[in-house]
């Protein structure tokens, strides 16, 4: 008898090891299985029917072994079972209509309107040669200011409220993208044409017009031969492809510490057309960007030649663009994530 149980046993095993490495790709292999062991004919029946005349002293052990296996065959059989009906139901439902649209209907998002005019920036000045670049937001002090003409204790210092980091004072959140400019210089040979947008930080207190952090595109182009009137004639193009062909821009001196001559470039008044309103505070004329002639020693902290090239750059804010563009008088409103603002931009096209 012992004999017969042992037998039993190793058969036992067997089935387990059988069971436990099933696996079925069709609903009639699991089918097949279930016959094949738990059927009233079936391999694991046929042993509980053994079982019976198993000696008393080892029905315990046997008893359990027996258990496990019967209830793994039928977990196994359940769950390919489950498995591959579903399955086939999604794939061969006859009637099940795919292209019926999702209920509730799929809320589409919109491009946030920073990005919006980020992106039309970006098109206006691709076709016209200009490549896209990238700088680091945490800036050192060469990039951000002094590769600017701007050392320490130079007063243009102060035209920009400076975020220092705790840990490196040499290191600043930049306060400009034109610190971009200095890296592009730094490893790329004229000819240079290219425009970087990207945010910037200032120490400001936040209020409808000013914030603690804005975007900024700058814009580079060095070359042999680069004028003011190409720089000007640049402007222009951007302006009417921005706010349309009517627009006129006007340039007023200024001062910065990186271009000379600089210049403030204003656009005829996006609302009234230049006739005078409260937009443009009734001058028919409103700002959006400053911009000059690359400074020679600029140049040269960059390892350019300047007796040998020279060119033009300008920078602007998207925020303000984007403000003249679509009539926004709140610069908060970018920041604030608020979906009943948001959603009036341009839907995002899949
Ligand atoms: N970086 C200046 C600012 O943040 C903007 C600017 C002015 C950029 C003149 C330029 C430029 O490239 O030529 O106020």
């Amino acid at each position: 008898m012992p004999d017969k149980a042992n037998t039993m046993l190793e058969k036992i095993e067997k089935l387990l090891h059988e069971v436990e490495g099933f696996t079925a790709q069709t609903i009639d292999q699991v089918e097949e299985y279930r016959i094949k062991w738990l059927s009233k004919k079936g391999e694991i029946t046929s042993l509980f029917e053994d079982f019976r005349s198993v000696p008393n002293e080892m029905k315990k052990e046997m008893g359990q072994r027996l258990n496990e296996l019967r209830n793994k065959a039928q977990e196994q059989i359940n769950f390919f079972k489950e498995k591959l009906e579903t399955v086939t139901d999604t794939n061969t439902a006859g009637n099940l209509d795919l292209t019926i649209p999702a209920y509730p209907s799929i809320q589409m998002g919109s491009r946030h309107p920073l990005s919006v005019t980020k992106n039309e920036i970006i098109d206006i000045f691709a076709r016209i040669g200009f490549t896209v670049s990238d700088g680091p937001e945490i800036e050192d002090d060469w990039h951000n200011f002094s590769a600017l003409n701007t050392p320490e204790n130079h007063p243009a210092r102060d035209m920009q409220d400076t975020f220092y980091v705790n840990l490196n004072p040499e290191m600043v959140l930049r306060t400009q993208t034109s610190s971009v400019q200095v890296h592009i210089m730094e490893y790329q040979k004229p000819p240079i044409r290219t425009i970087s947008p990207g945010r910037v930080y200032r120490n400001e207190a936040i209020s409808a017009r000013a914030h603690c952090q804005f975007h900024q595109v700058e814009g580079l182009y060095i070359d042999d031969q680069v004028s003011f009137a190409d720089l000007k004639q640049t402007l222009l193009y951007f302006a009417r492809e921005m706010f349309g062909a009517k627009t006129e821009i006007r340039l007023r001196p200024s001062y910065f510490p990186f271009t000379e001559p600089s210049a403030e470039v204003d656009i005829s008044c996006t609302l009234c057309g230049g006739k005078g309103c409260n937009v443009c505070k009734y001058t028919g004329w409103v700002e959006i960007l400053g911009c000059g002639m690359v400074d020679p020693q600029v140049l040269e902290n960059c390892k350019i030649d300047s007796n040998k090239f020279r060119g033009f750059a300008f920078g602007m804010g998207i925020e303000r663009i984007t403000m003249l563009k679509y009539q926004i008088k709140d610069l908060r409103l970018f920041f604030e994530n608020d979906a009943r603002f948001l959603k009036q931009f341009s839907p995002v096209s899949l």
